[in-house]
């Protein structure tokens, strides 16, 4: 990291500003100071242009279109990796050799049941709780059965923090699907590979043999990488922030999960379906809705449309869209929803609204296709962006606190509220 400097003149006083200069040649300001020595602080809704943290983890180039994990391009990583290897190499910061690859899945393997008594909350659960709010809270709740490792600050504790969650998540997520459609809950079969054995405790039940078809397992692997990590989006920041105070693992990501729910965020690809459906129902009036989410007047958008950090292509929707026509025909499925995404896309491409503002699709446009095909109820799909994310969570959230200047977050703002005033008697207001 090379650094310069930039000139700042507020009022009578005048001071450098260090920049600091990334690896891939992004240059930011460095602040940290700033209040101290001029008394004033910066102003940047939605944090814009905020940089929180230096970050060796995932690098966007977002005007480019380009995605990197550990410096490896996002186009490498969905053609020849699996989901724990870039689980693993996200958050220990390298591909591992055939024998740490063999030990990490040998320990997930080994976690992936859950308490006993961890089955009884889902009793409690109404059956049409959205998933999500399951997941986050069995995660929030797995901190009461691990009182043993909540310590950020101690290693062992940290690691089997984290092969618990990349374990479990996948339990939780398919026995909150069970609950939902009141089916048994399905044990883990450890003798099957990560996404299988997901697959299974989701659709199986104990009445008949299910087998899992190798396809449908490779395009899930597909669908987790892509969605692994995405440096600081909302839900990463989130886990980020949480964690800056110390508070555990699961506390962090539980965090994360509820941020990662909302409909500008990982509930896209919920809404992108919806939003399809509602187009197929009014006869496939594609214009229609492409002149809604024009109208500045009408809260409506184009769900799996634009993106803080894209202004392109988002890769990792190109490789989807490949892998839609691919699997699609492979598994014999016409959805006619895929036409009308098709439609959504060639238009808007073509309409100043969108090119102006550099809108294009972005990973949820076609993912809830693909979740679609497999079988995943419409609910599930946020469900499914979080369990691939996770390891990009803990990625953060480790790099995080291994940095030995870590500091509690804690924005500052521009107080706008009312200047000191008595307070009154309730009689008297
Ligand atoms: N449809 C119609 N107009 C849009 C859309 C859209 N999908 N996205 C942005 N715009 C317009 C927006 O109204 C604004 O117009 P104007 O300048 O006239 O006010 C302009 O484009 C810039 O939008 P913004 O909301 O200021 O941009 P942002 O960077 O704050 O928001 C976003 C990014 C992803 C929240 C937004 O593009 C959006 O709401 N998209 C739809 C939801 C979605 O697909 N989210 C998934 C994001 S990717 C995966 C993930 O992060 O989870």
């Amino acid at each position: 990291m090379s650094s310069s400097c930039a000139k700042l003149e507020i009022d009578d006083t005048k001071i450098e500003l260090p920049i600091l200069t990334g690896s891939e040649g992004e240059r930011g300001l460095d602040i940290s100071h700033l209040r101290e020595r001029c008394g004033v602080i910066t102003y940047d809704p939605g944090y814009v242009n905020t940089g929180s943290c230096q970050s060796a983890i995932t690098y966007v180039d977002g005007d480019q279109g380009i995605l990197r994990y550990r410096g490896i391009p996002i186009e490498q990583l969905a053609e020849r990796s699996n989901f724990l290897e870039t689980a693993y190499l996200l958050i220990y910061g390298k591909l591992p050799t055939q024998e740490e690859y063999d030990a990490f899945v040998r320990v997930i393997t080994r976690h992936t049941m859950l308490h006993e008594d961890v089955k009884r909350f889902y009793d409690g659960f109404p059956r049409d709780a959205h998933p999500m709010a399951i997941l986050s809270a069995v995660i929030g709740a797995l901190s009461t059965f691990y009182q043993d490792s909540h310590d950020p600050t101690n290693p062992e504790q940290v690691e089997i923090s984290i092969h618990r969650l990349i374990a479990k998540i996948p339990t939780i997520a398919a026995y909150s699907y069970k609950k939902s459609i009141g089916q048994p809950f399905v044990y883990p079969d450890n003798a099957l590979e990560y996404c299988s054995n997901f697959l299974r405790m989701m659709f199986s039940v104990p009445a008949e043999p299910y087998e899992v078809d190798p396809r449908i397992a490779k395009v899930l692997h597909l669908l987790f990488i892509l969605h692994a990590d995405h440096e600081q989006n909302c839900s990463t920041s989130t886990v980020r922030l949480v964690g800056s105070s110390h508070a555990n693992l699961f506390a962090s990501v539980a965090a994360g999960v509820y941020a990662l729910w909302g409909p500008r965020h990982g509930g896209a690809n919920q809404q992108v379906i919806e939003m399809l459906e509602r187009i197929r129902a009014d006869r496939g009036n594609v214009r229609k809705y492409i002149e809604l989410a024009k109208d500045r007047s009408h809260p409506f958008r184009l769900f799996g449309f634009g993106h803080r950090v894209y202004k392109h292509y988002d890769p990792r929707a190109r490789i989807l869209k490949q892998a839609c026509d691919d699997i699609l025909a492979q598994i014999g499925i016409h959805d006619p929803l895929v036409e009308i995404a098709k439609q959504i896309e060639e238009i808007a491409l073509q309409d100043d609204f969108f090119l102006s503002r550099k809108l294009y699709p972005n990973v949820d446009f076609y993912s809830g296709i693909l979740y679609k095909a497999i079988g995943f109820p419409v609910n599930m799909f946020t469900v499914l962006f979080a369990i691939g994310r996770l390891p990009g969570w803990i990625a953060h959230w480790r790099e995080m606190l291994a940095d030995p200047h870590l500091k509690i977050g804690r924005p500052r703002q521009i107080y706008i509220g009312p200047l000191c005033t008595d307070y009154t008697d309730i009689t008297t207001r």
